[in-house]
């Protein structure tokens, strides 16, 4: 493992959870998973973590569960993009092994805290990650930094929410102003790394066993997103690209930026605003806005971690 980056992934599987999974299995070193109510009740999003540790055989990986719900918001899920499982479309084993504990939170705190120089990668709403940092404020001084998806120039659950923002905005505005470095995968950027249908016959013709599978879910995942818009290819792969920003980072273009998490606004509340203006006394940047992405090169990514994945 020596030379790969240590991840925390804090996740709500999801079909693009899913992937992140998986990608980081392959170019990362996961120190454990932990998840979060999202897409799914956490009951769900935490069987679909486990199953996705088995098919990258990462059985061994630890995985804890954490927030049934957001910290003020009502629980809210996205059965309408990830149907109602938040992982349909494909049938997979019972999961090998259950949950470490439900203690997410302090799974998060130790860990950190004996792994200095730790990335977080949040790909769901950021309540477990909202609520480590208020435990333990020392753990913004012992990560390398937050690497999540959420937020973006424009919404996807409103016009200016994102999903992830959107289900729990005190979380999100607790992590954007806990002085951590951020690296935001917005949805002006995972919009641009579409599973195309050419891309997901690449996804089942990568492994024998899980590649139709994986294709499964994708082409559900799309079906879903594309009864929804009138003008996407597919299903956009928002959670990988927190994965890739850290293991691919030459794939990446992106500026520095100051974020806010608007909390209170009658038709804004979740919205991320990205302060893009030229005026010497604007707020200080405190993220790293990735802002394009090499598509083809991160499916390759994607690809070449499916192909590592265990034949079973
Ligand atoms: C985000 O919301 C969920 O539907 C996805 O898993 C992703 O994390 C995109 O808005
Ligand atoms: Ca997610």
């Amino acid at each position: 493992m020596a030379g790969k980056l240590k991840v925390l992934l804090d996740c709500d599987p999801g079909h693009d959870d899913a992937f992140a999974i998986i990608v980081a299995s392959k170019f990362a070193e996961i120190l454990g998973v932990t998840t979060v109510a999202g897409n799914a009740p956490l009951d769900l999003t935490t069987k679909n973590a486990r199953v996705v540790l088995d098919i990258c055989g990462a059985s061994s990986v630890q995985l804890h569960s954490g927030a049934s719900r957001p910290l003020v918001a009502e629980p809210i899920h996205a059965a309408y993009i990830h149907g109602e499982s938040g992982m349909d479309g494909a049938n997979f084993a019972a999961p090998s092994r259950p949950a470490d504990s439900s203690d997410a939170v302090h799974f998060i705190i130790e860990t950190v805290r004996a792994n200095p120089g730790v990335w977080l990668v949040p790909t769901g709403p950021l309540t477990n990650i909202a609520l480590a940092l208020r435990v333990a404020p020392d753990l913004v001084e012992n990560i390398s930094g937050i690497s999540l998806m959420g937020g973006g120039r424009f919404g996807n659950r409103t016009a200016m929410a994102e999903f992830n923002i959107w289900c729990d905005p005190e979380a999100a505005s607790a992590v954007f102003d806990s002085g951590a470095k951020i690296v935001m995968s917005g949805l002006h950027l995972t919009h641009q790394i579409m599973a195309t249908p050419a891309r997901i016959e690449m996804v089942r013709n990568a492994h024998s066993v899980v590649g139709p599978k994986l294709a499964g879910l994708l082409e559900f995942f799309s079906k879903m997103y594309k009864s929804l818009h009138d003008d996407f290819e597919g299903a956009p792969l928002h959670d990988v690209c927190a994965v890739l920003a850290l293991t691919h980072p030459q794939f990446f273009g992106s500026s520095e930026r100051h974020v806010a998490v608007e909390i209170d606004g009658a038709i804004t509340r979740g919205m991320t605003v990205i302060d893009y203006r030229h005026v010497v006394s604007r707020a200080k940047a405190n993220t790293t806005v990735l802002e394009t992405i090499d598509a083809d090169a991160a499916f390759g990514a994607i690809v070449e971690a499916i192909r590592a994945c265990p034949e079973r």
